[in-house]
């Protein structure tokens, strides 16, 4: 298992015909940080990041394309990719120029196998990132604090524990140089008005509260909110709005925990095929 301290490498799928040097791409601890080099406006027009939301219909999931465009070899990332849509996600980084470096995870997913396993196979060259926490088999394994390096882009992982007791959020750069306002991909920590369920995967209701409040409500209020899933087509939220909308996480904590317990979900239908799957990078995928 690779362990992540200062860890470099060049792919080569999807690069530029010309010869670049090497794209350094890094994940570090918080005491090993790397500085960046602020160069660029912030604001969304300006801004080096290429940012794509994708959709797969049938679990109702976000899969998030980032990509440094500024970086002559555009390394990018994929956030919860699912198997059934890998072929178009590496269709449109492809169309893009993008060099795939990264397939990352916000939690073992219960509801669809992850596409993670299947990049890899098209493309040996990315690395699977999933939290430590998870117990799922990776390339890398993430904790709080830790930062996910892409060009001169880079992700922070916040523990967000509760829904599953491996949940993560990344979320962008706090630094001049990275996107404002701030973005945080929350996987089913926290939806748009809701919030993942508890009641599996070692799922706790009061861990999710703690995690929500002191992980995400805590960021700016602009911060962009991006869900793992929605399924009343919504597609952003801020941290601002769910402080002040949320019907499940502005109330106190053991109204929350009350709400939680009584919200009779059925079982869910791809439990049993997801998450076996999932805890080895969807490999299994090819039985579904
Ligand atoms: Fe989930």
């Amino acid at each position: 298992m690779l362990r992540f301290h200062s860890l470099r490498f060049s792919s080569s799928l999807f690069a530029p015909p010309l010869p670049l040097s090497p794209v350094s791409i890094s994940i570090t601890k918080p005491t090993r940080l790397t500085p960046r080099m602020a160069s660029y406006s912030t604001s969304s027009s300006s801004s080096k990041l290429l940012f794509r939301q994708l959709f797969e219909k049938e679990s109702s999931t976000y899969t998030y394309l980032l990509a440094d465009a500024s970086h002559p070899e555009k390394p990018a990332l994929l956030i919860d990719p699912v198997d059934k849509t890998v072929d178009r996600d590496l269709s449109l980084i492809q169309q893009l120029g993008l060099k795939l470096v990264y397939a990352m995870n916000t939690h073992v997913h219960a509801d669809h196998v992850t596409g993670t396993g299947l990049i890899k196979s098209k493309v040996p060259v990315v690395k699977s990132v999933i939290s430590k926490a998870s117990g799922a088999t990776a390339d890398l394994h993430v904790e709080q604090g830790d930062k996910v390096h892409f060009g001169d882009l880079f992700l922070e992982i916040r523990a967000t524990p509760g829904h599953t007791a491996g949940c993560i959020t990344y979320v962008t750069g706090d630094t001049p140089d990275q996107p404002q306002p701030r973005m945080a991909f929350a996987g089913d920590a926290l939806l748009i008005r809701g919030c993942g369920r508890t009641d599996f995967q070692g799922g706790s209701s009061e861990q999710l509260y703690k995690s929500v409040h002191s992980q995400i409500f805590t960021l700016p209020k602009d911060t962009l909110l991006y869900p793992a899933h929605d399924y009343k087509g919504f597609t952003v939220s801020t941290v601002g709005e769910e402080l002040q909308y949320n019907p499940r996480l502005t109330k106190d904590e053991e109204t929350f925990k009350n709400i939680m317990a009584n919200l009779s979900l059925s079982y869910s239908k791809m439990i049993d095929i997801a998450v076996p799957a999932n805890m080895v990078c969807g490999i299994q995928s090819k039985t579904s």
